[in-house]
This record gives C-alpha cells, structure tokens and sequence, in this order.
C-alpha cells in the first residue's frame, strides 16, 4: 500500500504547476515497487523504451535499449532509464495510484531510473510535471529557476540547457518526493546506487491539439465553413483587422462547439505515447462467454496504462479507450465510473451487471480487444 503522508489538496491548490519542492519523507517505510534486477529484465525486451545514459568527462551519452547486458558499463557513472513500467509491470500499478489525485488524462507514465554513482542525464528542463520519488539509494538533486536557459554548447537540439544555478539543492533519500513543474531546469547526481522514480504528467500543446483537429475534420469531412463577409474596405492590398478577426474567429468557433471537438479531445487524452501491454483475443469471444466467466467467479482487470475516460456533459454517449471512441448508449453514469476508474472491477460488482446487455457488450468488445482481461 502506498499511501502519500501529504495534504494533497493543498498541494494541487498551492504548488501544483506553481513551483517546484522537495517534500521529505513523502512514503512511511517505502518500498520499492521494483527491483534493480526486474528492471533490467524489462530494458532487454524490444517493446520497451529504455535507455542508457554514461556521464563521461566531456558530456552525456546516450545508448537506446533494448539491451543484452550491462556488463560493459562497469560500476560507476552510468544510469539505465525505462519508461511506462506501469504498461509491462503490472505490480507497480499500487503505486502508480498514490498520484491518481491528479486526474488519469493527465497522467503520462512511470518512469524507472537505476543509477551507478555518479550516473545522471545532465541539466535539462522537462515540459512535463514530474515527482521523482527516490527508493534505494541516494541522489543530489538541483533544480533551477524559470528563465531564458540556453541549450547547452548553443546546440539548439540538445535536449540539455547550460549549467544554472540552483533554488533547491538537496540529498534524496529513500520516500522523498521532488516534484518539479515544465520548465524548471533540474539535474541529479548519483551519491550511492540508487532506483528512482518518476512520475510523469503532460497536457497537450496548441500545436498537438490543432493537428488532431486537423485530423479530426478531414476524417469526418467536417468544419468546411469559410469566411463570408456583406462588407469590404477600400483598401485592395490590406486584410483589415476585422477580417482578420473573422477569419480566426472560425477557429473560435469549433472550438466552442463541444459537437466539434469532444470526440477528438475524448480520443487524443485518452491515447498512450509509449507501447501498451495490449493482446486482443485471437477468437472474438461472445457476450455469453463473458457472462459465463462471470459466474465462475472471474473479475476484470485493466491492461496496465490503459486510459478509459469519460467526458463531462459529452454530447454523445461515449467513452474513450485507448484513442477510441466507444458507445455507451443505456449504461447509467454510475457503470460508467466504475469502469473509468477502476482498474479491477470485482467479480462481486460484476454480477449486478450480467443481466444488462448494454453494460456486457461494453465489456465484451473490452476483452475482445484486449483491454480488460480476466482475472481470478
Ligand atoms: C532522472 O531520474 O535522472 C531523470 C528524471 C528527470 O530528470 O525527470
Ligand atoms: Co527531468
């Protein structure tokens, strides 16, 4: 059980977003979701994102994974990143559901980092919001203001910024929480080898959001309106600023039309960036299969990151898996809940449900396509 010994209200109210902290002591006696050994099994599987980092004397190098051993990096100086364990490692999901007061669009992934000492990926800022939580071992951490950084050595694609200097300088130790928003820059240094966490949150960027919509429109053939005017100005070469303004305004208005952008926004929050764990049913099984391993005691759990989301006053009866959008015509908001926010419905709750076709069907075309499974 991981339980944050934090007022987690107040920190949504006073920090969330707002500025970065180092919150001691954050876990009671914790434990590491994983072991040093699980991870480096799960950075030698192709689906799997990972990475390592060696600090050498002139810069950072990165070598991506899957690896076959790490014999080659010896005992120092050298950190191994594996991203969205919560996908392929289904016992970190306990975990993973300490930070579900911030809402699951929100949430990107976890993030496992062992690190030799010494070992770190170099000052950079992040545009995500990020809790590096520290199990075993010991970290530095230093964390930079805001501010115009510079790209390291003036490489304008280096993912790393120039040295800074530090608002919180501090040692993590096992349980510790740092929380850091977008744009604050950051580095950590390895004291004593160490398996770190990071929790990740993102929102989608204008640039993300106007290319979905994009998308979006052509694939529907929607939003063909243009500008239409019952005056012009004189002046032949100029745009005036109301045409101007009109001409926006049509972007305004599918953004103001939930008809326009629900299902696209219910898609695009509920989509992973990293691989998910998902194996779909190679044969279809029927809504009696299901009722049936209901009746023999089944429950259903959730394939690890999944993102099942419901969108407040949604025009449509839908909900969003894993980029798609799912009807859920004659399934009461309650039901619906269960399902979004659940990653285990118990058998025990699944039997009021067998007797009602919309709610197995739903859970029919789940399992068929591999995103809810049976479990004992
Ligand atoms: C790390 O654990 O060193 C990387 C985490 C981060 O900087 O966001
Ligand atoms: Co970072």
């Amino acid at each position: 059980m991981y339980t944050l010994n934090f007022d987690t209200a107040a920190f949504v109210k006073d920090t969330w977003q707002k500025k970065p902290i180092v919150i001691k002591n954050a876990f009671n006696a914790f434990e590491d979701p994983i072991s040093a050994d699980e991870l480096a099994g799960l950075a030698m599987e192709e689906d799997i994102s990972s990475r390592i980092v060696q600090t050498k004397p002139d810069g950072w190098n990165v070598i991506q994974g899957p690896f076959e051993d790490y014999d080659e990096y010896g005992e120092n100086g050298w950190q191994l990143l594996v991203q969205a364990v919560n996908h392929w490692y289904p016992e970190s999901q306990a975990f993973v559901e300490a930070f579900r007061f911030l809402p699951d669009w929100r949430f990107d992934d976890l993030m496992v980092s062992f690190a030799t000492p010494k070992g770190g990926v170099g000052p950079h800022i992040d545009n995500y919001d990020v809790f590096i939580i520290q199990g075993e071992g010991e970290r530095r951490w230093k964390v930079g203001d805001r501010g115009d950084h510079k790209q390291r050595g003036g490489d304008i694609n280096s993912p790393l910024v120039d040295d800074f200097e530090p608002i919180i300088d501090v040692v993590l130790t096992k349980g510790d929480i740092l929380y850091i928003p977008p744009g604050f820059p950051h580095c950590g240094e390895t004291l004593s080898l160490a398996l770190s966490y990071s929790i990740g949150f993102r929102a989608p960027s204008q640039q993300e959001l106007l290319t979905e919509l994009a998308d979006a429109l052509i694939d529907n053939n929607c939003g063909q309106h243009r500008f239409t005017s019952n005056e012009e100005v004189a002046n032949k070469g100029q745009v005036s600023q109301a045409q101007q303004q009109g001409i926006m305004d049509l972007l305004a208005q599918l953004a103001n039309d939930p008809n326009q952008y629900q299902t696209m926004l219910g898609k695009m929050l509920s989509q992973n960036r990293f691989e998910l764990d998902i194996n779909p049913f190679e044969q279809a099984i029927s809504s009696v299969d299901v009722i049936e391993a209901i009746e023999d005691g089944a429950s259903l759990q959730r394939v690890g990151g999944l993102k099942i989301l419901s969108l407040e006053n949604d025009k449509q009866a839908q909900i969003y898996i894993n980029g798609e959008a799912v009807n859920v015509d004659n399934i009461e908001s309650e039901i619906i809940d269960i399902v979004s926010n659940e990653h285990l419905i118990c058998q025990s709750v699944l039997l009021n449900w067998k007797d009602l076709p919309a709610v197995i069907t739903l859970l029919t075309l789940c399992v068929n396509q591999g995103w809810l499974y049976f479990a004992e």
